[in-house]
């Protein structure tokens, strides 16, 4: 049985993993109208990626005799700048969630809830791939810069990307 701090705990970190989702959802949808499909099917994957993450949380509260609720969410911005600023983005993104999985385990060891604890493991190592791929694709973009030629590479690159790796 959950805790009602814990249930709550992860509630809030339903909620993140949508807004997560909804984030490289917009991202997909701005990416495309750019006309980069590859970094648009890199997107709509890693979007699905986060309903998972979602669905995951959401299932693990109802079998631990909780109530998963499902919020309103914030709404993703509608453009992003340059594909720079959008990986950065979702790099930084990705180093906010890590930073709420942890605080989360934190409670667990708090609560002395060694369940939940060991449920976590699993988003704590997703994290740490999430983030090393978020970091990898940045350093693909600083070496292209301005290169157009480079940024069509890339897009191919990035569409491999989606086909060989879970996001
Ligand atoms: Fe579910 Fe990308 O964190």
């Amino acid at each position: 049985m959950l805790s009602q701090k814990i249930e709550e705990a992860l509630n809030g970190q339903i909620k993140i993993e949508a807004e997560s989702s909804q984030v490289y959802l917009a991202m997909a949808s701005w990416a495309e109208t750019k006309g980069l499909e590859g970094v648009a099917l890199f997107m709509y994957a890693h979007s699905d990626e986060e309903r998972m993450h979602m669905l995951k949380l959401t299932k693990f509260i109802n079998e631990r005799g909780g109530h998963a609720k499902i919020s309103s969410l914030v709404a993703p911005p509608v453009s992003f700048g340059s594909f720079k600023e959008m990986f950065q983005t979702l790099f930084d993104h990705e180093v906010m969630v890590s930073q709420k999985i942890n605080d989360l385990v934190d409670i667990t060891l708090k609560e002395k809830d060694y369940a939940t604890h060991n449920f976590l493991q699993w988003y704590v190592s997703e994290q740490i791939e999430e983030e090393a791929l978020a970091r990898n694709i940045l350093d693909k973009i600083n070496l292209i810069g301005d290169d157009k030629g480079g940024l069509y590479l890339f897009d191919n690159d990035v569409k491999m990307l989606t086909s060989n790796t879970a996001v």
